[in-house]
């Protein structure tokens, strides 16, 4: 019960998890703990959620995508992180930003261009909003693009871009507007940019407490010499394109949570069968079984308003604060789900032997990326005054 999703599902929905499952229990979870100790990024693991059509879930058929609605998409990221949260981001980061900003902004001739060999795997896509000193306060960004003839000049530094070592497009914003005249969020335009443009530099990569398997690194653009014909949708509208395109990732990185904190009360709940203390095993003891139901009960209750704040969107509506509120209550259940295992595990929780601490590390970027817990309250604080 502790994967069940509270609605029924289709037949469809139900092939998709079913095969997503399986991808992960088999291919996956055997190598997530070695991946994770040696930082290491599997090459092969692209092609193989592109072969699967896990890079196109949310693109039409006409550009290669399986054209799924948000729901089986979630169904799937949450399979592919209770078994691995690193290879979930790159899942979530590539369906729900790049490829969607290029889908929904995009000229045709971007879309045919760029999204077909994303759907297949073949370019990986990455999100270049941060940077050292834009975090929280992304209108704050500094990447400056300039006007040059045919091309825009981009120079500056992106932080915290989720495999910005290994990705074939990256969608960037900068300011276009001047250092005279400051417009804010409306300065921002959004840009695709890829590793051959001269000018393009991978920088520092971060060595992580957790999500240690998934590369987060610096991007540096010297005079990034960028062609005019990849500036995406209209100029001084890529922080608006990206906010948008945030409330779909934050869905997606709600589904990692939920996987990551189902995995944490599955390995738990076997655990305290297992284990026996004074004479019986630990499951017997009410202090152990309240623990387990209180993390049962905060697994389904986030993926519930999950998959309801996806209702809404594959009804054609704005999640809006729903998705925030979705990615508020999973991933602070996530930490608090992982936390109670290692507690139920005891010592063996605190090694690395045993996987409930790497969920436990796992789960923390969960409050932290695509908007701190904080950014998310601030959101929804925000949709009760201005609506
Ligand atoms: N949809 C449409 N428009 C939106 C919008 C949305 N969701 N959010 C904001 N806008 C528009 C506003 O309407 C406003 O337009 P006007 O200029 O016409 O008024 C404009 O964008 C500026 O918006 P705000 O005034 O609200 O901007 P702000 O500076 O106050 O910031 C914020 C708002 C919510 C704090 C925002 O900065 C934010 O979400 N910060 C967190 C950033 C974030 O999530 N970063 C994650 C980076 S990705 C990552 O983690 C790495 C990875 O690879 C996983």
């Amino acid at each position: 019960m502790t994967d069940a999703a509270l609605t029924p599902l289709t037949p469809e929905q139900s092939e998709i998890q079913r095969m997503a499952r399986d991808f992960a229990r088999n291919e996956l979870a055997p190598h997530a703990a070695a991946w994770d100790r040696d930082s290491y990024f599997e090459p092969t693991l692209t092609p193989r959620l592109g072969a699967l059509g896990f890079l196109g879930m949310l693109l039409p058929e006409a550009y290669d995508g399986l054209g799924l609605d948000a729901l089986t998409y979630l169904l799937a990221l949450e399979e592919i992180a209770a078994a691995d949260a690193s290879a979930a981001v790159l899942m979530s980061v590539h369906n729900s930003l790049p490829t969607q900003m290029i889908l929904r902004f995009g000229s045709e001739a971007q879309r045919e261009r760029w999204l077909p060999p994303m759907a297949r795997g073949e370019l990986l896509g990455a999100f270049a909003l941060s940077e050292p000193d834009a975090g929280s306060d992304a209108a704050a960004l500094r990447t400056q693009a300039v006007r040059d003839g045919d091309h825009w000049v981009l120079t500056g530094t992106k932080a915290w871009v989720t495999n910005g070592n290994h990705a074939g497009v990256i969608v960037a914003m900068a300011r276009t507007d001047t250092p005279e005249l400051r417009r804010g969020g409306r300065g921002i335009s959004a840009f695709i940019v890829t590793p051959d443009l001269p000018g393009f530099a991978v920088g520092k990569k971060e060595n992580k407490l957790g999500l240690r398997a998934s590369p987060t690194v610096q991007l540096n653009f010297d005079q990034l010499r960028v062609p005019a014909d990849r500036l995406l949708g209209e100029e001084g509208q890529g922080f608006v394109y990206a906010m948008q395109s945030l409330e779909h990732g934050r869905l997606g990185i709600a589904a990692q949570a939920v996987g990551i904190a189902r995995r944490a009360l599955e390995l738990a709940t076997a655990y305290a069968s297992e284990r026996k203390q004074f004479g019986t095993p630990i499951h017997d003891f009410q202090a152990i079984q309240f623990k387990l139901a209180d993390m049962a009960t905060k697994v389904t209750a986030a993926r519930a308003v999950l998959h309801a704040a996806a209702a809404m969107k594959d009804r054609g509506e704005s999640p809006g604060a729903y998705a925030s509120m979705a990615k508020l209550l999973a991933s602070e259940a996530a930490m608090w789900v992982t936390t109670q295992a290692i507690q139920i595990y005891g010592g063996y929780g605190y090694t690395t032997e045993f996987d409930v601490e790497r969920l436990f590390r796992d789960a923390k970027v969960t409050e932290i990326y695509e908007g701190t817990s904080e950014i998310q309250r601030i959101v929804i604080a925000r949709s009760l005054t201005h609506r």
